[in-house]
């Protein structure tokens, strides 16, 4: 039987979209029980997509250790995961520091003797032409966002090699297969995670560890507090039209901890960007790089240069949303608004 070439291409986004579906649901009653008495690590718990993942685990009653550096904001979490019925341990942490991961992997084993996950999500974002971001600002990013996952996941490789078993969760970004402009050093170091992730999953297999998983999760660009903790020397604010909200990511990788699998492109945006790069990577990279000229840059208001949270933590955006969809509604809402005529009657 010959199959038609068009129902070929009507198939391929329609499995797209089915398993994009699948991947980015809450998990149910029974799925969720599986997950009580459990022990996670979740870096980067103080806003955005990890604290709706603590939230999320700690909702399931699971033992949740919360990593970032700001601790107020890991201490109300942690209050709302009691409430929730989990039970939340607050470490602070910079993940850029070996002496900071080393304590939160202790503190974790001395309170609950186990890891049975460990989330590197933990990330810092800069964007600008490449040699308009300071070079400390560039260097800084490698350390937290490559340096500090790798040391993560070297910790939690080998306190899951004594157990036996674990799962290992880094959060990637479309960036590391589908290079953003004007984000030079986040995309390399999103690039860095995700082959971090291939190499232990070859060695591990090599080994015969089945019951240790690595996973890679790539979310497309994500409604969170990021954009605005971004360093930014564009002179525009930071935002992109066509954003997800954080729920997809963050129960694509809670779904994760119970159905480990080696890469996750999470929702059908985030698939199509990362096939059609794989597929026609020059088409691709034109389409992107107008796409970000226009949409993060140009029709953005204008804002100061600044480093963001790169190398002190800021008090702003501690929620799992970033209200930044919201925000662009308002301003392309005012720009659509009829401008007084001038000499017209008021
Ligand atoms: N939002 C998106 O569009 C998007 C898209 C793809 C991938 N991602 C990835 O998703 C992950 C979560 O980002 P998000 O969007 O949720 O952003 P976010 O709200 O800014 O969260 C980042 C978290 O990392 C923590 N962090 C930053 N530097 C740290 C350091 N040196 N040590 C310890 N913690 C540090 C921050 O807390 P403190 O400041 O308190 O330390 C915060 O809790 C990141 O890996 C990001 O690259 C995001």
């Amino acid at each position: 039987m010959r199959t038609s070439p068009l129902l070929v291409l009507l198939a391929v986004p329609a499995a797209l979209l089915l398993l994009s579906g699948c991947a980015t649901q809450s998990l149910g009653e029974s799925e969720r029980n599986r997950l009580v008495g459990k022990t996670f690590v979740v870096t980067g718990a103080s806003s955005g997509i990890g604290r709706g993942v603590a939230l999320q685990l700690g909702r399931s009653g699971a033992n949740v250790v919360l990593a970032a550096r700001r601790t107020k904001a890991l201490e109300s979490l942690a209050r709302e995961i009691v409430v929730a019925g989990g039970t939340p341990l607050v470490v602070t942490t910079d993940i850029s520091r070996t002496e900071d991961m080393q304590h939160l992997l202790n503190a974790t084993l001395e309170r609950f003797g186990r890891i049975d996950g460990w989330i590197n999500n933990a990330a810092v974002m800069a964007t600008g032409r490449f040699e308009d971001i300071p070079l400390e600002d560039h260097q800084r990013l490698l350390d937290v966002n490559l340096k500090g996952t790798l040391t993560g996941s070297y910790l939690a490789v080998r306190q899951f090699r004594k157990q036996g078993e674990g799962v290992l969760i880094n959060v990637a970004s479309i960036d590391s297969e589908v290079p953003h402009t004007y984000q030079a050093s986040y995309s390399a170091s999103k690039a860095g995670v995700l082959s971090l992730g291939r190499v232990l999953n070859q060695e591990l297999r090599l080994n015969k560890e089945r019951d240790i998983h690595v996973v890679t999760v790539m979310p497309w660009a994500i409604d969170t507090p990021i954009w605005d903790h971004a360093a930014n020397y564009t002179g525009h604010q930071p935002q992109m039209p066509t954003m997800d909200g954080p729920e997809k990511p963050v129960n694509a990788i809670v779904r994760a901890t119970l159905y480990p699998r080696q890469e996750i492109t999470v929702g059908y945006k985030a698939k199509l960007a990362y096939w059609s790069h794989r597929l026609t990577p020059e088409i691709s990279d034109l389409f992107s790089r107008h796409a970000v000229q226009k949409g993060q840059v140009d029709m953005n208001p204008q804002v100061p240069p600044t480093s963001g949270n790169l190398h002190t933590p800021v008090e702003t955006g501690q929620g799992v949303s970033g209200g930044i969809r919201e925000r662009m509604r308002e301003q392309s809402e005012h720009s659509e608004q009829p401008q007084a005529q001038p000499g017209a009657a008021r």
